[in-house]
């Protein structure tokens, strides 16, 4: 039997919980939109063509900022095709995922189901084909009071008030040779440095997000982060990280440990941004938004040939999850809490049926994935302050990211309502892992809630026809006694572990 402790103290306090660690993503991409989101007719609709099925499973998720319209889609979109009179809008050929787009849901839509499901927009514009003017056009259309041509063509579209978006993302993946409008770190510096300048000028409360690398394997990582910032550290509050991660080669060992590599992207990111303020001679400091991470079978998408069809929402990217990738949902979410004091924003990509947690059937059901179960109650416990937690546990080697320990953790600490939150997952693909807390620094005393996700079969999923084949379980065998918990980690799984104090 494997074995590990780590000790639970308010005094190893990384930084508050930010809400907007659990962002999610809604790109014109296959059906995360129509059909996913959006489906008049369907049985659950509101007057507003709205899957009520998916708000409902969206707000289950604890979803706190919904990032829209793309991803690759928004680098050739024009966003005022996308409001008006519905009969009027323009079908455009989208270049970056070879569809037809309707334009039945445009920006005035996605705010209104933003007000919905109770989730913060965070917009990303165009920065491929487009530039600042077109980006002051969309930010006065959507944040601007009545009295200027664009604001007054909001309010003529029935949205009176302003939908006060604050985090703008400009552009996305620049660095990517797949995105339409691609640049260089030098063209992208300036174009967003400027769009930025021009954007606060019109609007001040903005949070601005500038664009970081692909991932952490594209051939500039690092000196795209250095010389983008290097020319918008003044005018921007985040850089982005986006990283995806699935199984290479059968190679399990290495992807449960893929948060390693988002750690190291991390904090790769956290001292080059550093690097550049110190260059500056700045006292700000650039937050990490890791706008877009999920586990994404990309190699399987690559195989697909180019369609000639333009289909409009064909089933792209529906990808069905196992409890091998909701275990590394888990753990990617630990990597993001236990660097909250840096990653203040994610958005896992994406929410309804393009690598998602929800998945629909056109007028038929709406069901929870298996990434979805890590994800929900991470958001539900994960309250208050982060704390390191100082583990101690067996290693293993794996291929791809070297030695990396059997146990991946992270605590929070909820002062006021005198609760803890441990996530633990085990990576060992064998054996389970006995794991001890010391919790003597902490008023808690008993075990309020113990929840592990696993399975004897690791490939199991969850279907239309089983909705709720794999959802977590009791795991009954914590238990907290002299300021001690102690709770066996099956091998390959992921676990919440709840303590507070008896009444
Ligand atoms: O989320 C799917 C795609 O992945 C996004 O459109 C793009 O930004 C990334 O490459």
């Amino acid at each position: 039997m494997l074995s590990a402790t780590a000790t639970l103290d308010p005094a190893f306090r990384v930084a508050p919980v930010s809400r907007r660690t659990f962002g999610s993503f809604v790109e014109h991409l296959g059906r995360c939109v129509y059909t996913g989101i959006h489906e008049p007719g369907h049985p659950t609709a509101d007057a507003d063509g709205f899957r009520g099925d998916v708000l409902a499973l969206t707000r289950e998720l604890g979803v706190s900022t919904v990032r829209y319209p793309g991803g690759n889609f928004v680098s050739g979109y024009r966003w005022e095709d996308g409001v008006g009179p519905i009969e009027q809008r323009p079908r455009r050929r989208d270049l970056a995922w070879h569809t037809t787009e309707p334009n039945t849901v445009g920006l005035d839509e996605f705010a209104r189901w933003t007000r919905k499901a109770q989730v913060e927009p965070m917009l990303a514009i165009n920065l491929g084909t487009r530039g600042v003017v077109e980006a002051l056009d969309v930010l006065e259309y959507a944040n601007l009071p009545a009295g200027s041509a664009l604001a007054d063509q909001r309010v003529e579209n029935g949205s009176k008030e302003p939908h006060g978006v604050r985090m703008w993302c400009l552009g996305n993946e620049m660095d990517g040779p797949w995105q339409v409008g691609h640049k260089t770190a030098a063209e992208y510096g300036r174009l967003a440095a400027e769009t930025a300048r021009a954007m606060r000028m019109l609007d001040r409360d903005l949070e601005l997000v500038a664009c970081g690398s692909s991932h952490s394997r594209m051939p500039t990582f690092a000196s795209w982060e250095a010389e983008v910032l290097t020319e918008t550290y003044d005018q921007v509050d985040f850089v982005s990280l986006h990283a995806y991660y699935e199984p290479v080669d059968g190679d399990v060992g290495s992807f449960l440990a893929s948060n390693a590599d988002m750690d190291r992207m991390i904090e790769a990111v956290i001292v080059t941004a550093d690097h550049v303020g110190a260059k500056l001679r700045s006292n700000k400091k650039i937050m990490l938004s890791f706008d877009e991470w999920n586990v994404w079978y990309a190699s399987r998408f690559h195989d697909i040939p180019p369609r000639e069809d333009w289909p409009v929402a064909p089933r792209q990217l529906e990808d069905q999850y196992d409890v091998t990738d909701a275990v590394v949902v888990g753990s990617l979410l630990i990597s993001l809490l236990r660097h909250s004091d840096r990653v203040t924003s994610a958005a896992q990509a994406q929410l309804v049926n393009v690598i998602a947690p929800i998945m629909t059937e056109p007028g038929g059901p709406a069901w929870r994935q298996t990434i979805f179960h890590p994800f929900a109650l991470t958001s539900r416990h994960a309250r208050g302050d982060v704390l390191r937690i100082e583990p101690d546990s067996p290693r293993y080697e794996t291929a791809r990211y070297g030695d990396v320990p059997v146990l991946d953790a992270v605590a929070t600490w909820d002062e006021e309502a005198r609760a803890a939150t441990v996530l633990a997952v085990n990576r060992d693909q064998e054996q389970p892992l006995t794991l001890e807390v010391d919790v003597r620094a902490l008023p808690v005393d008993v075990v309020r809630e113990a929840l592990t996700l696993a399975d004897d079969d690791r490939s199991a999923r969850n279907t239309a026809e089983e909705p709720d084949r794999v959802v977590p379980r009791p795991n009954t065998t914590a238990q907290l006694t002299d300021g001690r918990l102690r709770v066996e980690l099956p091998p390959v799984s992921w676990s919440v572990l709840r303590l507070g104090v008896a009444a």
